[in-house]
């Protein structure tokens, strides 16, 4: 089975020395990506984050190539006259993190309201807002919802800014959307549309499903398989792969986030084909609402206004064993077997 190489538009590719092993995993599957600035220092300017492309870039094994799409984080202290700089070093959006609200966010964003320059600004450059959609002071299972009012006040204050609310995980996040314009799209994860809250702490704890936003109930996870599948265009593909090694998750006081990316594209293929969604574009009948290549190789490239890839991903139904980890990282799925193997054309082995 072949597709179009897929987007991803949201990973974290972290720094080194994690960070050759991540981006020459991710290159083996994607062709382009939308790069989180949530490093340590942040991405907060132009110098920054050409020096971080320029790191990526000479992370990749030879032969490998990878499209990165850059991000800038929103910070209150950022100046809106940093910002056509950034967009000019290949800044297409700026990511905002409500204060404290995952890894690295201690910086970000109490007020959304005191962003309101940088947020015209973007509006007026076509940058487009790419929001972790959490309230940093509710209940956990809450703060999605809970912070629906601030996203539609930015929606509303800014009438043309592009806006995607970052892997949604609750129905409550999926209704919302979809009473906002089209220009407010929203990224959907492999992890929730897979686990709910019950496979993190309902049995034994399971550190490596853990991750912001925490997923949520049955019903929730149910809403975002309707949205994926109804195929309206604005549920596309990011996959927040987010590794921390190994002891960084299995630890007293352990980080957030799963690490998806070399399983990503074989999980949703089973996904899809268990759900009877057609995997490519050819075999889309008239009565299929979408397919797997629309969810991750289309919609998001035509939300951000990108031309499609021109690459392949190459779906081979083989089975697999996912490894235990990828050096001292533990993927999603560790130890399953998996009925695809994904494998990007031109893309080499790492
Ligand atoms: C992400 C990380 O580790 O950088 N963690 C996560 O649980 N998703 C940050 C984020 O996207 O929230
Ligand atoms: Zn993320």
């Amino acid at each position: 089975m072949r597709i179009t190489a897929p987007d991803d538009f949201h990973v974290h590719l972290r720094q080194a020395p994690l960070l050759q092993g991540i981006v020459r995993d991710t290159a083996h599957v994607f062709e382009r990506v939308l790069v989180m600035p949530n490093t340590d220092p942040p991405i907060v300017s132009a110098e920054l984050l050409e020096n971080y492309r320029a790191e990526i870039d000479a992370a990749l094994a030879s032969g490998q190539r990878l499209s990165t799409l850059m991000t800038f984080k929103l910070l209150s202290s950022l100046d809106p006259e940093t910002l056509p700089a950034l967009k000019e070093a290949g800044a297409v959006g700026g990511k905002l993190y409500p204060a404290g609200v995952t890894t690295n966010s201690e910086d970000g964003v109490r007020d959304v309201r005191s962003i309101s320059p940088q947020l015209e600004m973007m509006q007026e450059l076509g940058l487009v807002l790419e929001v972790h959609g959490e309230s940093p002071n509710g209940f956990v299972l809450d703060r999605e919802a809970e912070f629906l009012p601030d996203l539609e006040w930015i929606v509303t204050t800014f009438p043309s800014l592009r806006v995607v609310l970052e892997h949604v995980t609750s129905a409550a996040a999926v209704h919302a959307l979809e009473r906002m314009p089209e220009r407010v799209g929203a990224t959907i994860t492999v992890h929730h549309l897979l686990i709910t809250l019950d496979d993190v702490i309902g049995g034994k704890i399971r550190p490596h499903l853990f991750c912001k936003p925490v997923a949520k109930r049955e019903a929730d996870r149910e809403e975002l398989l309707a949205a994926v599948f109804g195929g309206s265009g604005r549920f596309f593909f990011g996959s927040d792969s987010a590794p921390h090694p190994v002891s960084e998750k299995e630890a007293s006081c352990g980080c957030a986030g799963v690490y998806t990316a070399p399983v990503a594209m074989s999980v949703l293929a089973e996904l899809f084909e268990d759900h009877g969604v057609p995997l490519s574009e050819d075999d889309r009948k008239e009565t299929d609402a979408t397919s797997l290549e629309r969810f991750t190789s289309r919609d998001g490239a035509a939300f951000y206004g990108l031309e499609r890839n021109t690459g392949i991903l190459d779906l081979a139904e083989e089975e697999w064993v996912v490894p235990a980890s990828y050096g001292t990282v533990v993927p999603f799925r560790a130890g399953k077997i998996l009925r695809y193997k994904a494998k990007k054309e031109g893309g080499n082995e790492p």
